[in-house]
């Protein structure tokens, strides 16, 4: 029988007890974690969403009629319960904030029954994901994800509070929109109204923002959902949330100031966590010659090494067939893991092939000095030993070499250094490095449109002194952008904007629009630049990134209610899922059979 709560009225919640409320008569509801009959007495675990609290139920405290239907409880029945608090009668639960009291039943109500969760409702299941994402509504009771969701919340309201007070205002702009296609693939959206027509979602509010500059907001921000059809990994979602900002009459210093002061903000009130400022910057091509990436987790060395001018002219064919094709030849020392066995060298091989190293040659410092070394015949004992020294390498380290195109070695190594630093358990989880990354290249080239693309967006505004570069070089110009990075993970990124026409007329030259593309795609944004656009530059967090490495998980969908799996579907709600043929023709749509 489920009854109602007609009467009742919740004090307090459950987690929320403690010695102080000893004497009170609370009234308490929430869901059963457990219920044990030891006969004559009854305990029962109730818990909601601030923890858990035990009950105890005995006949001569709540009558028959109660004691029975605490008899009845199971594992998530919806109980009321009415009662005083008393200190434990039973040895104190240490693990348990409110293990020092118990509720002394006088009265319980059954709101609601439940069936045997497919299940345990519990912090750290080992449930496989699949299962707890088709009943994420049980698995949202898990005190892991109550904890993560109420961080991101925190979080949520401690950025809006700072960036409130610093004068941004918050504006929303339009989730239907005119597709652009740069960037990912968008998401569409048929028009019922216009056939043959699409919306599409906002992969990002970029184009907006900058508007709402030029109408004189000049501070704006935006918890903002973003939509973009890409291919999903731990830390990409096919919609995800920014928190978008902009500012006007600002260059890069401003930006990066307001960013890191809010960024420390959240960090203390939400985590308790002291990030101290400034946050340290280096450019994109120390970045890459130091980390071999452009978001180094910077927990820890390992640094790549250029020993291109020492192999110059050695014997050993892969590295000066590298050389001589205008390549490199880097090296990063993985300290004290000399002894590795050939079985864990291979797996490392095998690994940076996977980024498309073509080999992976080593040598390992034997604690009497001596190498062993997979190309060691191809080298004389004095060019080893001045490798070895140019690496630094001590008696037991192994020292790892990839040979090839810059770019390539650069990302091989780069993740190869990410990779060992896991396996050798080198980044400390307690340490939260920010960092800034700036002066990113403009364009990057794309191999199989063989033009160049924006690195960022066609909107961001070169370095001064990189200008003249435009048309001669545009492989070296600087863009005046910058990423923030926190152990190892981009966590958002912004530049300053173009904002006088001829410089954006130049830059669509650059990336090879013709002024009839250009206008077709960004038409309102380059007509609202000839009515007085001020100087602006912005940027963008996501925020579930933010919250996944504040709250500790390694993967996003841990700090999204209702996420999505790899390949973009809902396992919950099915999503997407086919529809009506009355609605495709509404929309004007045919499907392909
Ligand atoms: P950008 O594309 O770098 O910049 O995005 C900013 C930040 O958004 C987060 N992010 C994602 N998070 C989860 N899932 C995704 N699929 C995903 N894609 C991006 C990242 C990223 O750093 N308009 C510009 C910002 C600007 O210039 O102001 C923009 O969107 O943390
Ligand atoms: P090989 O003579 O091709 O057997 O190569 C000798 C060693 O060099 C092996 O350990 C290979 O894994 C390694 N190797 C091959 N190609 C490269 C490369 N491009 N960069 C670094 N090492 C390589």
């Amino acid at each position: 029988m489920e009854e109602s709560m007609k009467g009742l009225q919740r004090s307090c919640r459950c987690g929320e007890l403690g010695v102080e409320d000893i004497g009170r008569t609370v009234t308490v509801m929430g869901w059963v974690q457990k219920q044990r009959n030891k006969g004559g007495i009854i305990f029962v675990d109730l818990r909601d969403r601030a923890g858990i609290v035990q009950v105890i139920f005995e006949e001569a405290d709540c009558g028959q009629e109660n004691f029975e239907k605490a008899e009845k409880l199971r594992s998530e029945f919806v109980a009321a319960v009415v009662g005083k608090v008393e200190a434990r009668s039973g040895a104190v639960n240490e693990n348990l904030a409110t293990g020092r009291i118990e509720i002394r039943a006088s009265q319980v109500r059954v709101l609601s029954q439940a069936q045997t969760p497919p299940f345990p409702i519990e912090e750290d299941v080992k449930t496989k994901e699949e299962l707890r994402l088709k009943y994420r509504y049980l698995d949202l009771r898990r005190p892991d994800l109550q904890r993560n969701l109420a961080l991101r919340s925190k979080m949520t309201n401690s950025i809006r509070a700072f960036l409130c007070r610093e004068g941004f205002l918050e504006i929303e702009t339009p989730i239907l929109n005119k597709s652009t296609p740069e960037g990912a693939r968008d998401y569409l959206v048929p028009s019922r109204v216009h056939p043959g027509c699409f919306y599409a979602l906002p992969q990002s509010p970029q184009i907006f923002k900058q508007l709402l500059m030029c109408s004189g907001y000049d501070r704006y921000f935006q918890i903002a959902k973003c939509f973009r059809d890409e291919d999903l990994r731990a830390d990409r979602q096919p919609e995800f949330t920014q928190i978008d900002l902009e500012m006007s009459f600002v260059d890069v210093d401003d930006v990066i100031d307001a960013t890191e002061r809010m960024v420390a903000q959240v960090c203390r009130e939400a985590a308790g966590l002291e990030v101290p400022l400034p946050m340290p910057r280096i450019t994109w091509q120390e970045a890459m010659d130091r980390f071999g990436t452009d978001k180094p987790d910077t927990r820890f060395g390992m640094e790549l090494v250029d020993v291109s001018g020492v192999v110059e002219g050695c014997g050993f064919g892969v590295f000066t067939g590298a050389l001589e094709e205008g390549g490199t030849v880097r090296g990063i020392n993985a300290r004290g893991q000399g002894e590795m066995p050939r079985k864990k060298i291979d797996a490392l091989v095998e690994f940076a092939r996977g980024y498309g190293a073509k080999g992976l040659a080593y040598i390992s410092v034997q604690a009497d000095g001596s190498c062993k070394s997979s190309f060691a015949k191809f080298m004389t004992p004095e060019q080893t030993g001045t490798l070895v020294e140019a690496m630094g390498g001590e008696p037991g380290d192994l020292l790892l070499f990839a040979a090839d195109k810059k770019k390539l070695v650069l990302s091989v190594l780069g993740a190869l250094r990410v990779e060992l630093g896991k396996q050798m358990g080198l980044a400390d989880p307690e340490k939260y490095n920010f960092l800034w990354v700036t002066e990113f290249p403009q364009f990057e080239w794309n191999e199989e449109e063989e033009r160049f693309v924006a690195e960022h967006h066609p909107f961001t505004m070169p370095m001064e002194e990189d200008l003249e570069l435009l048309e001669k070089e545009p492989g070296r110009v600087r863009a005046k952008a910058y990423d923030i990075v926190l152990n190892g993970v981009e966590l958002g990124g912004g530049s300053v904007r173009i904002f006088q026409s001829q410089v954006q007329e130049r830059m669509f030259e650059a990336l090879g629009f013709t002024k009839e593309k250009a206008y077709s795609q960004f038409g309102f944004l380059l007509e609202a630049f000839k009515y007085g656009v001020p100087p602006h530059a912005g940027l963008a967090i996501g925020l579930d990134r933010f919250v996944m490495l504040m709250a500790g998980v390694d993967n996003i969908r841990e700090v999204i209610a209702f996420p999505k799996v790899k390949d973009a579907s809902c396992l919950m709600s099915d999503a997407p899922g086919t529809v009506d043929p009355g609605q495709l023709e509404e929309l004007h749509l045919t499907l392909r059979s």
